[in-house]
């Protein structure tokens, strides 16, 4: 008989190793990342979570290839981030992932419809498919009535819902988000989360997720918690709601207990 064959474990989606980032403005060397390491296997809603200066929107940076780490490894989707010329990094953050900020960073001249084909335009597809895949998507995120309304005469929600769609045109497996719903009253940010979590479970899309809110961070199934540029605590959200998790951060936060 032959012996059965040893497991082989498929690759995490995202794997971070030693991640470290200083930043040298002038004389101020800040250390923004010590060493951070973390693994996503993929499929799912997942959050981060830190106190204002702990590393959140460097780590994010980071990993859309937004910025170089000053040591460490980024692979993502199999791909080793950390070692991409520039032109490499070009193609890898416009068509690998997607990512959307506080800021909606939609162009004002431009329609809804052409701010999601921009990234398509640049990338010199042809302009029938693009058409058409940034009308589905704008359509599946409840704006088929605003595709030629310009950001100024759209409401803040539905402006993110703009820069979503326009961060899925090449359909991405990673969807990185930094506070995205940080300009949003509550009712606006409910649903883009909702979308979001929606989005993570039914397309093959995994989403990383900067937030201050434990409501967000509720709609995730995990929670990473950064502290001093480290991964300090994993929380496992399972079921429970946002006043259990905001508890549960504020014990991590107030004594780094587990
Ligand atoms: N371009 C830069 N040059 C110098 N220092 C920087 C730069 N960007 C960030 N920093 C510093 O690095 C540290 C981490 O910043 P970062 O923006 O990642 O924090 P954050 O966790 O996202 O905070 P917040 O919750 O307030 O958004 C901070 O001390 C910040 O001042
Ligand atoms: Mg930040």
């Amino acid at each position: 008989m032959n012996p059965a064959p040893a497991a082989i474990e498929a690759p995490a989606l995202i794997d971070v190793r030693g991640l470290r980032k200083v930043y040298n403005s002038g004389a101020e060397r800040v250390e923004a990342l010590a060493d951070v390491s973390l693994s996503i296997r993929g499929g799912g809603f997942v959050g981060i979570m830190g106190p204002s200066g702990s590393g959140k929107s460097t780590l994010l940076h980071l990993l859309a290839g937004l910025d170089r780490p000053t040591a460490g490894e980024i692979f993502i989707d199999g791909q080793a981030v950390h070692a991409m010329s520039e032109a490499q990094l070009t193609s890898y953050r416009r068509q690998r992932i997607g990512i959307i900020f506080q800021q909606f960073n939609l162009l004002g001249t431009m329609t809804a419809l052409d701010n999601v084909m921009l990234p398509g335009v640049l990338d010199g597809r042809p302009e029938a498919w693009l058409r058409q895949r940034a009308g589905e998507l704008l359509e599946s995120l409840g704006l088929g009535g605003r595709m030629n309304h310009r950001p100024d005469a759209l409401s803040g929600g539905e402006q993110q819902r703009v820069a979503i769609a326009r961060a899925l045109l090449f359909e991405p497996r990673v969807l990185f988000a930094d506070e995205p719903t940080g300009n949003l009253d509550s009712t606006s940010s409910r649903r883009i989360w909702e979308m979001l979590a929606t989005m993570a479970r039914t397309r093959d899309l995994t989403i990383l997720m900067v937030t201050h809110e434990p409501a967000a961070a509720a709609h995730c199934h995990r929670v990473f918690i950064i502290g001093d540029g480290r991964v300090t605590d994993e929380i496992d959200v399972g079921q429970h709601d946002s006043a259990w998790l905001a508890a549960r951060y504020q014990q991590i936060v107030d004594h780094g207990d587990h």
